[in-house]
């Protein structure tokens, strides 16, 4: 700033800074504009007194006037940034609207249990070297029930009411129905599989069986596959799945498709094989069907049953969360209630 400034213009730039500090609203910013800074303010009349001055002077007094111009538009920007900010302030203030209120938390979407048991336990057969099968669900009445050693008049077949869509064309009742069609495909090398998705029976719909449940079906043939494969992968399966001090139990039983046949328990849940109502007081539950893979399912396959064995088993995938878990009715699985769903997000 200029020391020789006129003590006039020194004053008016004074007067105009403070009125600009005392300005409150958006209204008294305009009229200061308008007395100071628009074409017909101050300002103006003070650009035309420079014609006034003395010749020498005037560049100086130029200058003089400029400075203070562009102090009053600097001073006024700033001011009109907190006077509109205040604005807002109040405008929100008078609307009701909390600003500082904590947004309320997003619902996050969430895998379906069944979803996640069958990741996890395609996970556990990964470490052991299953990889996953897809085979169709719409399924040949022959790769779901014949070549399983089912023949049409085969009694076993009442055991699953079957969806059909024609004469030869149904749901399939269970994974199985792709064991053969995986064997077509890879014969004759060794087979190390699982099976997993959605099977259907047209069952009557209680809170023990539903119209469609998850199955994992899985499928090992090699040249030396015996009955202890079959208990040493279903051992390390339900103990990763039920915990390390679990236990199995292989009780024979009949499956076209295996012969020999069991059903594998396992130590009850509940009562820790003690005896409870869950277990009927027998400490065991069932889990799963398996055995060594039929000789004429192997031929059905493309294998010959003197140079190669099989073992197999399938295992409900809500069944086995209904004992991890003491649920108690499969419906749940399929209502789509979120009180139910949201316990395994
Ligand atoms: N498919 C049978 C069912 O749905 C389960 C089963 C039993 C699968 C024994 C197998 C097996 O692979 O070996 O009831």
């Amino acid at each position: 700033m200029s020391q020789e400034r006129d003590p006039e213009l020194e004053a008016y730039r004074n007067r105009a800074l403070e009125e600009l500090s005392r300005v409150g609203s958006e209204q008294l910013l305009e009229e200061w504009y308008r007395r100071h800074l628009s074409p017909s303010g101050s300002l103006v009349g003070w650009r035309r007194s420079i014609g006034k001055a003395p010749p020498e002077r005037r560049k100086e007094v130029g200058r003089a006037i400029n400075e203070v111009a562009d102090e009053l538009n600097r001073a006024f920007a700033a001011r009109r940034e907190v006077v509109e900010l205040q604005a807002i302030e109040e405008r929100l203030r008078q609307s009701g609207v909390d600003v500082t209120l904590p947004a309320r938390a997003q619902a996050q979407g969430g895998l379906h249990p069944s979803t996640q048991a069958l990741r996890e336990i395609q996970s556990v057969f990964a470490l052991l070297g299953f990889v996953p099968f897809e085979s169709p669900h719409v399924e040949l009445d022959d790769y779901n029930f014949g070549l399983l050693n089912m023949a049409p008049d085969h009694p076993a077949r009442d055991m699953q009411d079957t969806f059909y869509v024609s004469k030869d064309v149904l749901m399939r009742t269970h994974t199985s129905s792709g064991q053969v069609r995986a064997l077509q495909k890879y014969c004759p090398a060794p087979v190390r599989i699982i099976l997993p998705g959605l099977c259907y029976r047209h069952e009557n719909i209680t809170t023990r069986s539903e119209i469609q449940f998850h199955q994992v079906e899985g499928l090992l043939v090699g040249p030396d596959v015996r009955m202890s494969d079959l208990k040493g992968v279903l051992l390390f399966f339900v103990r990763q799945m039920f915990g390390e001090n679990q236990a199995i139990r292989l009780r024979g039983s009949y499956f076209p498709f295996t012969e020999p046949s069991v059903e594998i328990d396992i130590r009850c849940t509940l009562c820790a094989g003690d005896g409870c109502r869950v277990c009927k007081q027998t400490g065991w539950l069932e889990l799963l069907g398996a055995g060594l893979v039929h000789p004429r399912v192997l031929a059905n396959g493309g294998y010959d049953p003197k140079v190669h064995r099989g073992i197999a088993f399938g295992l409900g995938v809500e069944r086995l969360l209904m004992l991890r878990h003491g649920i108690r009715d499969i419906r749940l699985f399929f209502e789509n209630d979120l009180r139910f769903l949201e316990q395994f997000a």
